[in-house]
């Protein structure tokens, strides 16, 4: 018989036989995917186990300290946090093309990888969280073109490691359950997904330190007013985005020109197609005014109600 029990049982004697007393590197972005695969591994080796996160600069608002506290802190599972904000902020000086950026991000990330794991000894193995659709996914030319931007792929071809992927025949709603019976709390478990290139591809045209900080804060602001009006797990994704243009307003007796900031709300099964969420008029009033309140250089807030197709989800 099948249960979630069996399955972590056999999954960890098959990665302790698998992996001896040899060493497991594991990518982890705080997603769902690559946390579940940590935990269950976890399970299996312990010690013997490196999650490697590198930070890229382009996460949300306390994302970075949040994993490094639940991982590192909760489950004592060792985490080497890798600082590159500066590195992946340099690289897209100047790029405004949203597929350029997403080539820049996925590649420095690689780059930032290899070099990384090359200085951790005696790594045998690569622990990654593919899941059963994408193991179907990546077979079609179509499918591969989509997939090449989300985060499977793109591993170094010359990486002398050797592949687990204990979450390759499982769908979705399976790695949640799987996740929650590893003792993985709600917010990771339940994480709405996240691209790959991050806020890089919200701040719509060139990246600024400035601009990403106008996204972080706005978007914060936005996860905080859904929260509190019990809205956040009905809509499937949510997010804000910067336009890159300002328009004139005015506060108090001042005529100010300033970001528009765009919020973006979803209502989708698998991302493939979505409606934009219909919020309450109340809820997106303070969504609007404590957004304009609360972080500086915005003026405006349009509230994106556009279903995919014909608009994508992200707006870039
Ligand atoms: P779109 O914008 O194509 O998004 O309607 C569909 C889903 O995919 C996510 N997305 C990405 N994920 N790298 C990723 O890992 C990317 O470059 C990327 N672009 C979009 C998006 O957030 C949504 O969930």
């Amino acid at each position: 018989e099948w249960t979630m029990e069996n399955f972590i049982d056999l999954e960890v004697e098959k990665i302790r036989a698998n992996v001896g007393d040899r060493r497991v590197l594991c990518a982890l972005s705080g997603g769902v995917d690559s946390s579940v695969t940590a935990m269950l591994v976890h399970r299996a080796i312990g010690e013997q186990l490196t999650c490697m996160f590198i930070d890229h600069g382009l996460l949300r608002k306390d994302e970075g300290t949040r994993v490094m506290e639940m991982f590192e802190g909760k489950f004592d599972i060792n985490v080497v946090k890798i600082d590159a904000a500066e590195r992946f902020l340099t690289k897209l000086q100047g790029i405004s093309d949203p597929e350029q950026k997403r080539k820049i991000i996925g590649n420095e990330f690689i780059y930032i990888f290899e070099e990384e794991s090359s200085k951790l000894e005696n790594m045998d193995f690569l622990a990654q969280g593919t899941l059963y659709t994408d193991v179907i996914e990546s077979g079609t030319a179509t499918a591969e073109t989509i997939k090449s931007h989300h985060n499977v792929g793109g591993l170094p071809e010359d990486m002398k490691l050797d592949l687990i992927e204990p979450l390759n025949t499982l769908f979705k709603d399976e790695v949640r359950e799987l996740g929650t019976e590893l003792g993985l709390p709600e917010s990771f478990v339940w994480r709405q997904p996240f691209p790959g290139p991050g806020l890089g591809i919200r701040v719509l045209g060139e990246i600024t330190e400035d601009k990403l900080k106008i996204v972080r804060e706005s978007d914060a602001v936005l996860h905080d007013v859904l929260e509190k009006a019990g809205l956040d797990k009905e809509i499937w994704q949510f997010f804000t985005a910067l336009p890159d243009m300002r328009s004139v307003g005015v506060m108090g007796d001042n005529r100010t020109y300033d970001y528009t900031v765009g919020v973006r709300a979803v209502t989708s099964t698998d991302g493939m197609t979505s409606d934009w969420a219909r919020i309450p008029h109340e809820v997106l009033e303070t969504i609007s005014t404590r957004i304009v309140n609360e972080v500086p250089h915005v003026n405006r807030v349009v509230y994106d109600i556009t279903s995919k197709p014909p608009a994508t989800i992200e707006w870039e």
